[in-house]
């Protein structure tokens, strides 16, 4: 089971009003902060530049981030590391005070290619070992995106050697679905340590986030804010940002809809992974651990669930291991 403990020992004490994300219990007994600053770059604006996230790492950790959230694929890991040596040469926090997390990208699921791409990935951060390493997708892909019909299994097999090299603290998968996982489980001495998955007001995901938690497998929300922030899709589903439910909570709590829906997750036990570049609104998402909602509250939010994704992956849905029903 999930466990929250405090871990200001693990994670840092040292920076004046910054706020601190308790830690959960990983089933490999390391400790994860539940809140990690986003820096994908699905909703970056043609404006924004990759130094964009390197500041923004600096700012997150300074408001009192311990935990960043990057892939591969994002093309960032680069700016992220760079964001994370600002701190530390700033004297914020230590290497072992930042929980950072990478992800492996559908190309380089084949065994032997697992470990050389973490090592890449090192290399453009600038680590020497990764606190969480995930399988983005379950789907592999060639270089060109088509297909290429490789077991997860197999690919399991190479983040178990990432993990007994040292090089991965913990690992886990993002983006699988129940079977998935339960065959992991059933076929592999190491359960996964965490499942990334979308989880927003939208897409609540109960069954399979019970599904997970009920492994002891912690469940990071990634698109948090689901549609309450612009994704160009004027048909998706309520809540907007001005929504009256949460902007009634919002002013009971002295709290934006933002934080309400951040908070929302936090109690749901999930790890929310918001996104930001923005100094002002780095700092709001992190400010969520000193309120609570009540459990009508969540059930009141948990209703606005429509089972529609942000995230759309649906051109792979011919894919032997597409893990989504439709
Ligand atoms: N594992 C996966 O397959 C996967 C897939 C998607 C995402 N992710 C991870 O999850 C992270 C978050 O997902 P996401 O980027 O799709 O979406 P998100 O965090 O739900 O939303 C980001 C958007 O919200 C805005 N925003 C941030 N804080 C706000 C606030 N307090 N008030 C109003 N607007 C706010 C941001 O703009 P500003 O930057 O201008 O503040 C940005 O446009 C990603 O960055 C990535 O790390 C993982």
């Amino acid at each position: 089971m999930i466990r929250l403990v405090l871990c200001l020992f693990y994670f840092g004490f040292n920076v004046a009003l910054a706020v601190q994300a308790p830690c959960i219990e990983l089933n490999d007994g390391n400790k994860i902060p539940s809140l990690a600053l986003g820096t994908g770059r699905g909703t970056a604006k043609e404006s924004d530049s990759l130094d964009d996230v390197r500041k923004a790492v600096l700012w997150a950790i300074e408001a009192g981030y311990r935990h960043i959230d990057t892939a591969a694929v994002y093309g960032d890991e680069e700016q992220v590391g760079q964001g994370i040596a600002d701190a530390i040469a700033k004297g914020i926090v230590t290497r072992d005070q930042v929980f950072v997390t990478t992800k492996l990208w559908n190309d380089k699921h084949a065994r032997d290619k697992v470990v050389p791409a973490l090592r890449e990935s090192l290399s453009r951060l600038g680590l020497d070992y990764i606190d969480l390493f995930l399988i983005h997708f379950p789907v592999a892909t060639k270089d060109d995106g088509s297909y290429e019909n490789i077991d997860y299994l197999e690919t399991w097999n190479g983040m178990e050697e990432a993990r007994y090299l040292g090089l991965a603290r913990s690992i886990g998968v993002s983006n699988f679905n129940a079977s998935q996982i339960d065959r992991i489980v059933a076929n592999s001495p190491v359960r996964p340590a965490v499942n990334e998955i979308e989880v927003n007001p939208t897409l609540t995901q109960e069954p399979l986030v019970y599904h997970c938690l009920s492994l002891g497998i912690a469940v990071m929300s990634y698109s948090p804010f689901g549609f309450l922030v612009s994704r160009d899709r004027p048909d998706a589903p309520p809540p907007r940002y001005d929504d009256p439910t949460l902007a009634a909570l919002a002013a009971k709590y002295g709290k934006t809809p933002g934080q309400i829906v951040l908070r929302y997750l936090i109690e749901r036990g999930l790890i929310p992974i918001p996104k930001s570049t923005n100094q002002k609104r780095i700092a709001e998402n992190i400010n969520v651990f000193d309120f609570q909602l009540t459990r009508e509250e969540i059930a009141s939010i948990s209703r606005f669930n429509a089972n529609t994704r942000v995230i759309d992956i649906s051109h792979w849905k011919d894919h032997p291991y597409y893990p989504h029903q439709s």
